[in-house]
């Protein structure tokens, strides 16, 4: 692809790979893993999902890859901006393409109405007080329309347009949104970002069901803090801080 963008410069095409965020680590560890460097594969053996998940995706159906992000302008304490900042570009390629009901469901799932489109999954590297690197792997469902039963809510962009999509073309697109969220953080535009994901929640100050701690619980999320922990208010007016294995959404 020829363009002056940075994450176009150094796109790596695997036909199949253990993971794509495995190799971008690979890649680091022999010091070839520059800020902007993207792996796709068509196939991955072990692809990896959140809390030791693994990620189921048909292959060459879907977009499965990983970006490299060297933020060494972020303190290590605002992290989770990373998080938000990924999260808002999926939302962002979804709107473009005319979709509704698109939200982040909490920490960085992207879903369409009740349904799962898109995971992803960080894996920061912290020296000291410094970032090191992020490896930032993304799983989008585009041609897929069978799924195993184990996978909860899913849905793609082919169940949605009843076509099958051009996957090159969404990563394309995928890649300019990205890149124009990162500059944003560069920037420090840390409001914007705030904001836009706060507005994005799934569930948002709106009254919900969940299992908090094996108990269902009735609250309504008012926010998420620095470090991206949930947080919710229960009906008695009292308020609980959690993290990703302390939470059960009941969708
Ligand atoms: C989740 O929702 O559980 C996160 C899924 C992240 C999947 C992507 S696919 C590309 C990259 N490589 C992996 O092994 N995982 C991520």
């Amino acid at each position: 692809m020829e363009t002056s963008k940075s994450f176009y410069k150094n796109i790596i095409q695997i036909y199949e790979v253990d993971s794509t965020n495995n190799f971008a680590s690979r890649l680091i560890s022999e010091n070839k893993g520059s800020e902007g460097t993207i792996i796709v594969a068509k196939k991955q053996i072990s692809g990896k999902g959140q809390a030791d998940n693994k990620w189921e995706s048909e292959d060459g159906k879907n977009l499965t890859f990983s970006i490299i992000l060297k933020p060494d302008f972020l303190e290590v304490a605002c992290q989770f901006m990373i998080s938000k900042m990924v999260s808002l570009s999926l939302m962002d390629f979804l709107k473009n393409l005319s979709i509704d009901n698109i939200s982040i469901k909490w920490p960085n799932d992207i879903y369409i109405g009740n349904n799962k489109i898109a995971g992803i999954l960080i894996e920061n590297s912290i020296k000291g007080i410094v970032y090191n690197y992020a490896i930032v792997g993304i799983g989008i469902n585009i041609n897929q329309t069978q799924f195993s039963s184990g996978i909860p809510n899913p849905v793609s962009l082919k169940l949605i347009f009843e076509k099958e999509l051009n996957i090159d073309e969404c990563l394309k697109e995928i890649l300019d949104v990205l890149e124009t969220r990162y500059t944003q953080l560069k920037e420090n535009k840390f409001k914007l970002i705030d904001n836009d994901y706060l507005n994005s929640l799934y569930n948002f100050n709106i009254w919900a069901s969940y299992i908090y701690k094996n108990q269902k619980i009735m609250a309504k999320i008012v926010g998420v803090n620095k470090f991206g922990t949930l947080l919710l208010i229960k009906e008695d007016a009292t308020t609980i801080e959690c993290d990703i294995k302390e939470i059960k959404y009941i969708i």
